[in-house]
């Protein structure tokens, strides 16, 4: 089988796939390709290793030809994959979510919170550059998170292990997702309401949904205004869940006292006025970027071509209902 792999990926796991005469070609770029060049480079495979970074839709999938079989995408969003294209075509999608990812994921998101409430990143940038001259009774105000109320938008497993984390604090931790889900409330402590009360109601808004048409840009000027005044908002979801420009306009006019953000709405561009506040957060989609997470996930990427080459179906596939009638 010809497998193309579009970009190295941190263990040396690639190597089993190099078994029963595969054809294992990795690109030789330390960077996203562009759509012209996964064209070329994937022409003729049977499997594709695809990060978040590249863009597959059924143009692509058609370029690459009729013996295209799978794409493994090495992230748990899947949103870089026109998953009906794919369906249509019976080419099976795989992602890799794990405890290793969502554990990652959720502690980063933590780091943010924590960060954010108690302007770890200011303060840091203060003292480097000299600014600290001895203790001073007004410097660098934070909250206390202890007792504050938490609201989680999206709560699968991220969000949940999100909302566990929140425990120590004795927070009160609101949610909402599509249905309300009585077994995590009953282990979790929390509480469904409608998005309006959860934005009216918390002090930290954390973003856990993914990237689809109804998810885009749902956190808009429409919802900030419905949020308390000064709260803390948190995107490690997908940065296009988030309008950046009404983001902007929230930060600039108070309605948000401050924002932690992994994930950008055009990435990895940044507006300006992001980077350049002082109450944002920036960090460039590492949110699952432990040596845990990028190990779990690359060992369930290669392992899931495994198993589709020797017929059996993977763990996590994205569309089941392409199985029987998957290309071979
Ligand atoms: C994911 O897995 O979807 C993360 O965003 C990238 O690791």
């Amino acid at each position: 089988m010809k497998i193309f792999v579009t970009r190295k990926i941190p263990g040396d796991f690639i190597e089993s796939l190099k078994v029963n005469g595969n054809e294992v070609v990795i690109s030789e770029f330390n960077r996203p390709l562009t759509q012209v060049e996964l064209l070329e480079k994937a022409k003729g495979v049977d499997f594709l290793l695809a990060l978040l970074t590249d863009r597959i839709d059924g143009d692509v999938m058609d370029a690459v030809g009729p013996q295209l079989k799978m794409i493994s995408n090495y992230a748990v969003g899947f949103d870089n994959v026109d998953i009906k294209a794919a369906s249509d075509r019976g080419i099976v999608v795989t992602n890799t979510p794990s405890d290793e990812v969502n554990e990652s994921v959720a502690e980063h998101t933590w780091a943010l919170i924590l960060a954010l409430a108690r302007r770890i990143v200011e303060a840091d940038e203060a003292t480097r550059r000299g600014a600290y001259k001895g203790w001073e009774p007004d410097i660098f105000l934070g909250h206390n998170i202890i007792g504050k109320t938490l609201g989680i938008i999206g709560l699968g497993r991220i969000g949940s292990m999100v909302a566990r984390r929140s425990q120590g604090y004795k927070m009160t931790v609101f949610y909402n997702k599509r249905e309300p889900d009585p077994k995590a409330e009953q282990e979790l402590g929390v509480k469904f309401v409608s998005l309006d009360d959860l934005y009216k109601q918390s002090d930290f808004i954390s973003l856990h949904v993914p990237l689809t048409e109804e998810t885009r840009h749902m956190i808009n000027k429409d919802a900030f205004v419905k949020m308390k005044k000064g709260v803390f908002l948190v995107n490690t979801a997908r940065g296009p869940v988030v309008d950046e420009r009404d983001l902007v306009d929230a930060l600039r006019n108070g309605q948000l006292a401050g924002a932690g953000l992994d994930v950008f709405d055009n990435e990895p561009n940044i507006s300006p006025e992001l980077y350049n506040a002082p109450n944002v957060i920036t960090t460039p989609h590492i949110a699952s970027a432990t040596w845990e997470a990028r190990n779990k996930m690359g060992e369930q990427a290669v392992g899931q071509i495994l198993s589709v080459i020797t017929g059996q179906k993977p763990e996590n596939l994205v569309n089941p209902e392409v199985w029987e009638k998957r290309r071979r």
